[in-house]
């Protein structure tokens, strides 16, 4: 197993020897898994092309560690629980045996389907402990999976398919979420009418057994292909640097671009981050609420955890079914030790009282953890007070999709918590601020950007089919770093702050939307004419959409804005629905033509007082008549 840090002069020690010697580093915590052959070199990097290898020619498969390695003393240990959407439905569970069966099943299943080594796979899954099965399956043969979130359209989708030319998709019938029953299969159908043309079969799992259209051509049902497979399926000997998987991303300009994880190094630091930041004993139950469609649940649902034997809970629901105690009463049921979710879920909770966390024992929680956005102090208190009771401290960890793991986090029990502060570094990453020359700013108490100064396991090593886009987006601001597109504030005592970002991305509920891909989605509407989004603080999601338009030819009320949102959930999903949308007849733009959003942020943010500076703008005018029609 990956060294556990043991306490604060351990923590510093590694640290130390982390920065000293990466490689020597990162050798020794490699080592602690299986290589069907050893690796010649740790790493090799530039951030210029860029280019980053870690573990060269190193032969492992993912899934063996996942599974075969714990055989021969965790057989019978849990390894996934699985909590249904409805309290009283049956939950199920399996251990590393178990899950290495099914497992081997369905990799023999795709396997008929002519599914092999580098072969892209998209999977459109609800929570189901199937999610978990498919993407340990994929891993064992090589095939490189992309999961695409469930609350995402047809049209998304078609999008990530054509771009990753996926021979194969992986779909339910239907979601059951709350008191909704959605269509899956049937949005899955819709694309495969718009786009698709590389898929060769379909692979649809029963879960409510609800009705569904189907092709002969392409739709096969999981429950006559994959059962009657045998449980054997040997691992694929994977290279360190082959494909793992792709997670598509929204970035501040076009389409979402797919992140690129790789075998070895995303093995290797997901393991040791989970181990770590969790501080995770033999007999623990650790539940992470996130979904499986984003970065999170792929290395803090299934990888991480199985990597480190541990016994990982899913759950099909949603934190306010069938009330707002649901998630306190599933850790009160498995008597869940680590507790992982977002900040939205926790203000969205709060905003329901004292009572539902009161009501239920949580004595078993040992930390909590905090994702995907930043978590403001209320709901920092909320969640340390009412659900850890003053003694479980909470992990506020920061990410990305392109990081892989956990990059930036408080380690419990052994580095202090403050609110706000996702604090300290990992071992391994070398966090610097930068001013915006790209100069670094060496100072505490300051501001600045925040990038990273040496590569670390799990990088992102590219941007799927497009190299150049992953140069330019993250190794091209600034000389030999990466940067983050974060803004960070760097304490007294050299905690991190991250503030937020500094693009054109926003953060929507910890989901993360480009709002040129809003904008896009918009302007789709025949009657918009131009649009021009930002994001503004919500009290519960983080941050909310705020979208400007500008229509001549329609009625400009509440039907037209339902329309609108209606193209938006469409072309991208429900999730990217503009919370306000503001008729404006212009939007300010400097002698460039380039929208000034600057001036739109702060009037979504209503600081319109606080403006600065239009003399660069080519219609000024166009401010005040804006402001008066604010509509927060
Ligand atoms: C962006 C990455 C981490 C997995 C889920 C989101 C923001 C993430 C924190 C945190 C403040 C955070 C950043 C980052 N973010 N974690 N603890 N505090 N902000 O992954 O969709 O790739 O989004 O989420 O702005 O850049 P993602």
């Amino acid at each position: 197993m990956t060294t556990q840090i043991k306490d604060l002069a351990h923590y510093k020690e590694l640290y130390k020897q982390s920065v000293e010697n990466p490689e020597q580093f990162w050798d020794k915590e490699a080592q602690t898994f299986t290589w069907f052959e050893q690796y010649d070199k740790v790493c090799e990097w530039n951030f210029t092309e860029p280019k980053v290898k870690w573990f060269i020619n190193g032969k492992m498969n993912i899934s063996y560690d996942c599974l075969d390695r714990h055989l021969p003393d965790k057989a019978d240990q849990v390894a996934i629980l699985w909590e249904p959407n409805e309290p009283t439905d049956q939950a199920t569970s399996y251990t590393y045996q178990e899950l290495h069966d099914e497992v081997c099943k369905c990799a023999n299943a795709l396997k008929n389907f002519g599914i092999g080594k580098g072969d892209r796979v998209i999977i459109y899954m609800p929570m189901l402990a199937e999610l978990a099965i498919v993407l340990l399956a994929c891993s064992r043969i090589g095939a490189v999976h992309s999961v695409v979130y469930c609350g995402f359209s047809a049209q998304a989708i078609a999008d990530r398919t054509d771009d990753a030319q996926a021979k194969m998709i992986i779909c339910s019938d239907y979601n059951k979420r709350g008191h909704k029953n959605i269509p899956v299969k049937a949005v899955v159908d819709e694309a495969m009418n718009i786009g698709c043309n590389s898929v060769e079969t379909v692979l649809v799992h029963k879960n409510t057994g609800g009705e569904v259209n189907w092709s002969d051509d392409v739709d096969r049902w999981w429950h006559d292909e994959v059962p009657n497979q045998s449980p054997f399926c040997a691992a694929e000997e994977m290279d360190a640097e082959d494909l793992h998987f792709i997670l598509y991303t929204s970035g501040s300009t076009g389409k979402p671009k797919g992140v690129v994880h790789t075998c070895g190094g995303y093995m290797v630091y997901s393991c040791f981050t989970f181990r770590n930041v969790f501080q995770y004993k033999p007999g623990d139950i650790y539940w992470c609420s996130a979904d499986i469609g984003w970065i999170t649940g792929h290395s803090y649902i299934v990888y991480g955890p199985l990597l480190a034997g541990a016994s990982s809970l899913m759950f099909e629901g949603v934190p306010t079914y069938p009330d707002a105690g649901r998630f306190w009463e599933v850790c009160e049921k498995y008597k869940v030790n680590q507790f992982y979710t977002a900040p939205t879920a926790i203000r969205a909770l709060m905003a329901h009282g004292d009572s539902f966390p009161a009501k239920y024992d949580l004595s078993s929680i040992k930390v909590l953890g905090s994702v995907g956005e930043p978590i403001n102090e209320e709901a920092w208190h909320w969640y340390n007070d009412k659900v850890g009771k003053g003694k479980a401290p909470i992990v506020d960890t920061y990410f990305q999709t392109e990081n892989g793991g956990i990059m930036i986090t408080p380690f419990p029990g052994i580095t202090d918590t403050k609110p706000t502060y996702a604090s300290y570094p990992m071992p391994g990453i070398q966090p610097i601020l930068v001013d915006k020359d790209g100069k670094e700013i060496k100072e505490n108490n300051v501001e600045g950007l925040l990038c990273i100064k040496h590569p670390w396991p799990s990088i992102l090593r590219t941007t799927y089919g497009d190299h150049e886009r992953c140069r330019q987006t993250y190794f091209s601001t600034f000389k030999n770093l990466y940067f983050t597109g974060d803004g960070a504030r760097r304490d007294e005592e050299g905690r991190l702050r991250i503030i937020g970002r500094v693009d054109d991305v926003i953060n929507v509920s910890g989901h993360r939307m480009g709002t040129a891909e809003v904008e896009n989605a918009i302007n789709e509407h025949p009657s918009v004419i131009e649009s021009a989004v930002v994001g503004y603080p919500h009290p519960i999601k983080g941050q909310g959409i705020y979208a400007y338009v500008i229509s001549v030819d329609k009625e400009l009320n509440d039907e037209f804005r339902k329309e609108i949102n209606a193209v938006v959930a469409r072309e991208i999903g429900p999730i990217a629905k503009p919370d306000v949308i503001q008729f404006v007849t212009g939007l300010p733009k400097t002698r460039s033509g380039k929208i000034m959003r600057r001036v739109l942020r702060k009037i979504a943010s209503n600081e319109a007082d606080k403006i600065g500076d239009l003399t660069t703008l080519r219609n000024p005018e166009v401010v005040e008549s804006i402001k008066q029609g604010v509509l927060v």
